[in-house]
């Protein structure tokens, strides 16, 4: 049985004082059959690290580098994301993939990295619009996922979440339908049949577009729908956990 998962992405937004006060509302989520996980800014990580401590809440970093250590001014790697203290992050955004020209080969090298971290790594995939207009979010979504199931073990899928994100709902009120969410679901579920049945059945798959209060429990209430990747509401205290308890 797969444990239901929601997850906050803040991007990036907010202040210390912003963060901390989010988080001070968060501590109070008790539900412990459910695992929620907040991405701060990079900023504030041992911030909210600090402030989750003593609660049910995770941290994670919204992005590690495609390489161990060295001359890559700017960039952190995935071992000093380990090291603060984080145990997620998220790899391949479609925000990262369309601004920052990180390709499916880059998501595999920074997986490589967080895996070797022993990060538990959220693996974004998701069609733009033009894609889905064309019918062509499956084609997009196995591609996505075909360098990760052609080049990883299968032990290292315990430690990877795949979150889908149409593109064409992120951030504009324009959520996928429970029925286009789960379609997708249960498509990346089969791909993952590839690596092996075990894998396929436990690796959990979130969604996220303009996950809601108001649309949550619909969603998750899908067979192959394992929580959410929530990007606004999760800067909303009360909204995001009307969204955790849904
Ligand atoms: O990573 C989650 C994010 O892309 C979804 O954003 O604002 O549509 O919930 P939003």
């Amino acid at each position: 049985m797969r444990r239901r998962l929601i997850a906050g992405n803040w991007k990036m937004n907010g202040s210390a004082a912003s963060a901390r006060a989010l988080l001070q509302r968060l501590a109070e989520f008790a539900d412990d059959s459910k695992d929620v996980v907040v991405f701060p800014p990079m900023p504030y990580l041992s911030l909210a690290i600090d402030g989750n401590a003593s609660s049910r809440v995770g941290t994670g970093a919204q992005n590690c580098a495609a390489y161990e250590q060295g001359a890559y001014t700017g960039e952190v790697s995935a071992s000093m994301i380990a090291d603060l203290g984080a145990r997620h992050v998220l790899v391949g955004h479609s925000e990262r993939r369309a601004l920052f020209a990180e390709n499916d080969a880059t998501v595999l090298a920074k997986v490589q990295q967080a895996l070797a971290a022993k990060l538990t790594v959220y693996v974004c995939v998701g069609e733009t619009l033009a894609q889905r207009r064309q019918d062509q979010q499956q084609t997009v979504v196995a591609e996505q996922l075909q360098a990760l199931i052609a080049e990883l073990p299968a032990s290292a899928w315990s430690s990877i979440v795949v979150a889908y994100e149409p593109v064409w709902a992120i951030g504009t009120g324009e959520t996928a339908t429970p029925e286009q969410a789960q379609a997708m679901h249960a498509f990346i579920r089969s791909q993952l049949q590839q690596v092996s049945p075990d894998v396929a059945e436990q690796t959990r798959i979130l969604y996220g577009g303009s996950v809601k209060a108001a649309n949550a429990a619909e969603l998750f209430s899908q067979p192959d729908i394992d929580g959410g990747l929530v990007g606004g509401a999760s800067l909303d205290a009360e909204e995001f956990l009307a969204i955790c308890h849904s």
